[in-house]
C-alpha cells in the first residue's frame, strides 16, 4: 500500500493477470449476517452463528447487540469470517444503551435497529460515519412514527444520527414502502414483531426476502402474497405481533453479492477459471447471476445439498438456497436493465457496469437513481472511476449507458471510500493494461476483508 497522489488517503495498485484460476474464499454474507445477529439479540437464550462476514459493517451489528445488554462472544475466526455465539436474556431484557450506537459505514444495522429499537421502551441515538450520516432516514421514520415510536434526525427529519425513542406496544400498520428497499421493509416487520396486531409491508417490486426467511426459521408465521417465492413483482408480507422468536444455531451461506466481483472478473478476463463455494442463490438475491448469464457469461451452477430444484429453490433448514458457481472466460454482449433490475440487483450495478464495459453493443440501465443512496454516489462514482480507465460510460437522470468492447487502460481510480466501487476498480485493474491504481483501497474491509488477499491468491 501506498498513499494517493491525489487524495494522500492509503492505495493499492493492480497489475493485469495473465491468468486467473481457484476458488476465493467469501464472506459470509452480510445481509444474513447483521440479521441473524439481530434476531438472536431478540430470541431468549444462546444462537450460534457460524461462517459469519466479518467485515466492519457486521461488526458494527455486533457492537450494538452487546450495547443492548447481550452477551457477544467471537467463538472462532479467520481471516474471511467469524463464528459468533450470542447468549441473550431476549427482547424484553434488553437495556437501555449508555452510549451512541456506531453503526460506523452500515445503513443495513441503521436501518434494521431502528426498527427494533423502535418498540423497545428507551431511548437510543443511531450514528455512523460521514457516509451513512448523508444517506437518508425519512424512509424510516415515517412508518415507524405511525406505529407510534418517537424517532427524530439532523435536518429535518432527513439524516443521521437519529434518534428513536421506543415503546413497548406500538401499533401495527398496513404500509407500502415508497422505494424499493429491503432495509425499510425489515424495520417495519422487526418492529411489527412487538405490534398489537397484524403488520402488512406492501412493495411495488419484491426485494430480498432474507428477514422473512430467518424469521419463519425461528417460528414466526409470516404471509406472503402472492405466495410463490419467485423474484420480482409486487408483493405482500403480513406478520401477527406479539410473538417470540426461538433462538436458532444457523450457517451463513457465502455471500452472494461478493460472488459477483469474481464472477465478473472470470467472465471478462481471457483465460480464467474461478470456482465459488456455497454461495447464497436465494432468488430475491441472485439477480447478478441471471444478468451475467443473459449477457452470455460462461456460469455452470450446482445445487448445494438439495435434492430436487423446488427443494433448491426453498433452500437449507435455514431457508436459504445455496449453490458451487464455476465461471470461465466468456464472450458478452450488452444488456438492457430497467428499474426492477436495479432493484434486484442494487448492490452489483457498479460491477455489473465494469461487466458492461467488456460486451459487445450499448448496455443501457434505467431508473438507477436509488444508487445515489448508497455508500457513496453510485451513479457518479462508477461514470468517473470507470471513464478515467477509458471506458465509454455516460449518465443521463437515472439512466447509465455503456458501449463496448473497451480497452481498459490503468489509471487513478477515485472508490468514493465505497467498498463495492473499491473492489470493481481492483477486478478493472486485472484486465487494465499498466497500472490501476485504488484509492482507500482499504474500504474493501467493510464487507470483504480478504478481497486483496483472495486476488493475489487468484493470480499465481
Ligand atoms: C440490504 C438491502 C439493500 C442493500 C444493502 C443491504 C439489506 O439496501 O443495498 O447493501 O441487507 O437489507 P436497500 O434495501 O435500502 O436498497
Amino acid at each position: 500500500m501506498a498513499a494517493s497522489p491525489l487524495t494522500g488517503e492509503p492505495s493499492r495498485s493492480v497489475l493485469p493477470a495473465a491468468r486467473l484460476r481457484g476458488e476465493p474464499r467469501l464472506p459470509g454474507d452480510k445481509s444474513i449476517s447483521h440479521r441473524a445477529l439481530l434476531l438472536a439479540a431478540l430470541a431468549e437464550g444462546e444462537s450460534l452463528i457460524s461462517g459469519a462476514g466479518d467485515g466492519r459493517d457486521v461488526a458494527a451489528t455486533a457492537s450494538i447487540v452487546a450495547a443492548l445488554g447481550a452477551t457477544v462472544e467471537r467463538v472462532r475466526q479467520d481471516d474471511v469470517n467469524v463464528d459468533y455465539r450470542v447468549d441473550s436474556p431476549g427482547a424484553d431484557g434488553l437495556h437501555e444503551p449508555d452510549g451512541v450506537l456506531d453503526c460506523r459505514n452500515s445503513g443495513t444495522s441503521l436501518r434494521l435497529w431502528s426498527g427494533v429499537l423502535a418498540s423497545l421502551p428507551f431511548f437510543s441515538i443511531l450514528d455512523g460515519d460521514a457516509s451513512l450520516r448523508s444517506r437518508p432516514v425519512a424512509r424510516i421514520i415515517e412508518p415507524l412514527r405511525l406505529m407510534g415510536a418517537a424517532l427524530y434526525a439532523r435536518r429535518s427529519d432527513s439524516f443521521p444520527p437519529l434518534v428513536v425513542i421506543g415503546r413497548n406496544r406500538l401499533r401495527a400498520i398496513d404500509f407500502e414502502t415508497r422505494v424499493p428497499s429491503a432495509q425499510v421493509k425489515s424495520a417495519i416487520l422487526l418492529a411489527g414483531l412487538r405490534a398489537e396486531g397484524q403488520t402488512t409491508v406492501r412493495e411495488a417490486v419484491a426485494t430480498r426476502d432474507h428477514t422473512e426467511r430467518m424469521l419463519r426459521s425461528r417460528g414466526i408465521e409470516v404471509r406472503r402474497e402472492p405466495a410463490t417465492s419467485s423474484g420480482g413483482g409486487p408483493v405482500a408480507w403480513t406478520l401477527e405481533g406479539g410473538v417470540l422468536l426461538r433462538a436458532l444455531d444457523e450457517r451463513v451461506p457465502a455471500d452472494p453479492s461478493a460472488a459477483a466481483f469474481w464472477l465478473v472478473a472470470g467472465a471478462i478476463h481471457s483465460d480464467a477459471e474461478l470456482t465459488l463455494r456455497s454461495v447464497g442463490v436465494n432468488p430475491t438475491r441472485r439477480a447478478a447471476i441471471d444478468i451475467l448469464v443473459r449477457m452470455g457469461a460462461r456460469i455452470e451452477e450446482r445445487a448445494v445439498g438439495a435434492g430436487s430444484a423446488s427443494a433448491a429453490a426453498e433452500g437449507n433448514e435455514i431457508g436459504e438456497p445455496l449453490a458451487d458457481l464455476t465461471v470461465r472466460s466468456s464472450e458478452l454482449r450488452a444488456i438492457d436493465l430497467g428499474p426492477e433490475d436495479v432493484a434486484a440487483a442494487i448492490d452489483e450495478i457498479p460491477i455489473l457496469c465494469l461487466a458492461a464495459t467488456q460486451a459487445r453493443g450499448k448496455t443501457t440501465i434505467r431508473g438507477a437513481g436509488e444508487l445515489r443512496n448508497k455508500e457513496s454516489n453510485r451513479i457518479a462514482g462508477i461514470a468517473s472511476g470507470l471513464a478515467a480507465l477509458g471506458a465509454r460510460i455516460t449518465v443521463d437522470g437515472d439512466a447509465i449507458t455503456i458501449e463496448g468492447p473497451s480497452q481498459l487502460v490503468g489509471s487513478q481510480t477515485q472508490t468514493l471510500d465505497d467498498h463495492r466501487l473499491a473492489m470493481t476498480f481492483a477486478v478493472a485493474g486485472l484486465i487494465a493494461s499498466g497500472s490501476t491504481t485504488i484509492d482507500r483501497s482499504e474500504s474493501a474491509a467493510v464487507s470483504y476483508p480478504s478481497f486483496f488477499t483472495e486476488m493475489e491468491r487468484l493470480r499465481a
